[in-house]
């Protein structure tokens, strides 16, 4: 691909170069979630204005931490969303392209009420709870997070899903205008991510709109994401336009990408190291010290017994 010198800014260039030190880094030191370097005019950079707007009716739900949550800003501005670019700041920075208004969610597959759903309509009559959960990213970082949602499983149940409905599979909009990143191929785009039903249907598993009693940010998956706390962060897949049961386990994306590295299941485990790195320990985003990983994220007490009988060092 050629370069036209006209599209190139000292920004552009700056950005290139750390990307290119990065990369290079990445080779060396084998760092994962690394991009490939393309040579391609700079995607449109639009930054996302302040917090957005306070949601009414919010309730305390089950199930939250009482960690202290993660400082707003830094759960606004420390981000992974791959479809803004590779960089944590890269979503805060440029996710503004991203329009969540109007928006549906496609329902497919093995449930007996098929259709394309507003938004407006899957949230109808349904109380949104607040929950302050933990993420965990698989890059040892975590996060304390007071997110906004409805029950995943609850609003599931309302498609009717049929006996065969054995997985469901959640898709990311693909739309390379409004997502420059996608321009890219680090990943085979649109991002794809699954759950076994039994997952998808526990109680801690959360279709989030907002977080710290306020509409998501883009950058944090608006206008709809997953929140599933049990699992390294990859599994919360942001701004879903699809959800589709399926009789076949769905193949999600970090699994297309590196199946050596990233499985299915993805269950927060510090006794199997991920391939480059050891799992055991964390770094709580504003803290100093490292601290231990707690199994299944500090839910085993609820979401174990999901996985009696496994070999989860197998089954990652
Ligand atoms: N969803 C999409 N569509 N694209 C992504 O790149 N990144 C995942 C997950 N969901 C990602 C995504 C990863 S790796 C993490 S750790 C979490 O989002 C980060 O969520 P946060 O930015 O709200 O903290």
């Amino acid at each position: 691909m050629n370069c036209r010198s006209s599209e190139i800014t000292a920004e552009s260039l700056y950005l290139r170069r750390r990307e290119f030190l990065r990369s290079a880094a990445a080779a060396t030191a084998g760092l994962a979630l690394a991009p490939a370097v393309g040579c391609e005019a700079e995607p449109q950079a639009k930054p996302v204005s302040g917090p957005g707007k306070e949601l009414a009716d919010v309730v305390p739900g089950p199930f939250s931490s009482d960690e202290q949550p993660t400082p707003w800003k830094k759960a606004s501005s420390y981000n992974n969303f791959y479809e803004f670019g590779t960089d944590k700041d890269d979503p805060s920075r440029r996710a503004g392209s991203l329009r969540t208004e109007p928006w549906s969610v496609a329902i497919e597959g093995e449930v007996s009420k098929p259709g394309l759903v507003p938004l407006e309509d899957l949230l109808r009559g349904r109380v949104l709870e607040e929950r302050i959960y933990r993420l965990r990213c698989v890059e040892a970082w975590s996060m304390v997070i007071p997110w906004v949602g409805i029950p995943l499983g609850e609003a599931l149940r309302a498609f009717e899903p049929t006996s065969q409905a054995k997985f469901v599979e959640f898709t990311t909009l693909y739309d390379p205008e409004q997502m420059p990143g996608q321009r890219r191929r680090v990943l085979a785009w649109p991002y794809v991510e699954g759950l076994r039903i039994d997952e998808a249907m526990h109680p801690l598993s959360l279709l989030a709109v907002g977080m710290y009693g306020r509409v998501l940010p883009n950058q944090n998956g608006a206008p709809i994401r997953l929140v599933v706390p049990w699992k390294y962060g990859f599994k919360s897949i942001k701004s879903i336009v699809r959800i589709r049961f399926t009789r076949e386990q769905p193949i999600n994306s970090w699994n297309r990408s590196a199946p050596q590295e990233y499985g299915f299941y993805a269950n927060v485990n510090p006794e199997v190291d991920h391939p480059r790195w050891s799992q055991a320990r964390e770094r709580r985003i504003g803290d100093f010290r490292k601290r231990p990983t707690l199994p299944f994220n500090g839910y085993a007490e609820q979401v174990a017994g999901l996985y009696r009988g496994m070999d989860l060092r197998a089954q990652f």
